[in-house]
């Protein structure tokens, strides 16, 4: 396993849709236990792989709660299903230091392959719903910059002008 430099506002990969992973090779358990730990590592509950420079439609998610059983893969999701609408901080490992209040389904239906390419089915409310989102976005170069109302983004905007981006992050708060 690696750590792998973390891709930060600005880099393009970012902004690029990411494509279907094909199949499940050796490439892909290596990049999942890489994605894993660079999460780890940086203190953050979820991590897309194109936040690491992958342009593949791969997450892995750890939100940390008492019935989570720890790290999970998921290759290929989909958001099949969603219902409610709930208001809440994020912040974004590719964004540190900057948060912002983020308009998500309540609910989320997904469907995916498992990190040996099973299918795998679940439902998610409330955090762990919102991580799902969250990555799913990156997974179509999307940041959650881009749904915050314009007054927040246009302010968050002027703060990475003035100040940049900081090195770390403090723990206490969301990364996804
Ligand atoms: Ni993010």
């Amino acid at each position: 396993m690696a750590l792998r430099p973390i891709r930060r506002y600005g880099d393009p990969v970012l902004r690029k849709k990411a494509e279907p992973v094909q199949g499940v090779t050796d490439e892909i358990q290596t990049l999942i236990d890489d994605m894993v730990e660079t999460m780890y590592d940086a203190l953050g509950i979820g991590l897309a792989a194109p936040q690491i420079g992958v342009s593949l439609r791969v997450i892995v998610i750890d939100e940390g709660t008492r019935d989570s059983s720890g790290p999970k893969a998921f290759l290929n999701p989909l958001i099949v299903g969603q219902t409610g609408s709930l208001r809440g901080e994020e912040g974004c490992l590719s964004l540190p230091g900057v948060y912002g209040e983020v308009v998500r389904a309540e609910w989320v239906r997904v469907e995916a392959l498992g990190r040996h390419g099973a299918p795998v089915r679940l439902e998610a409310r409330g955090l762990l719903a919102r991580v799902f989102q969250h990555e799913l976005d990156h997974l179509d170069g999307m940041l959650f910059l881009d749904r915050l109302d314009k007054i927040q983004r246009d302010r968050i905007k002027r703060k990475i002008k003035r100040e940049g981006l900081p090195e770390s992050v403090p723990a206490s708060a969301l990364h996804l």
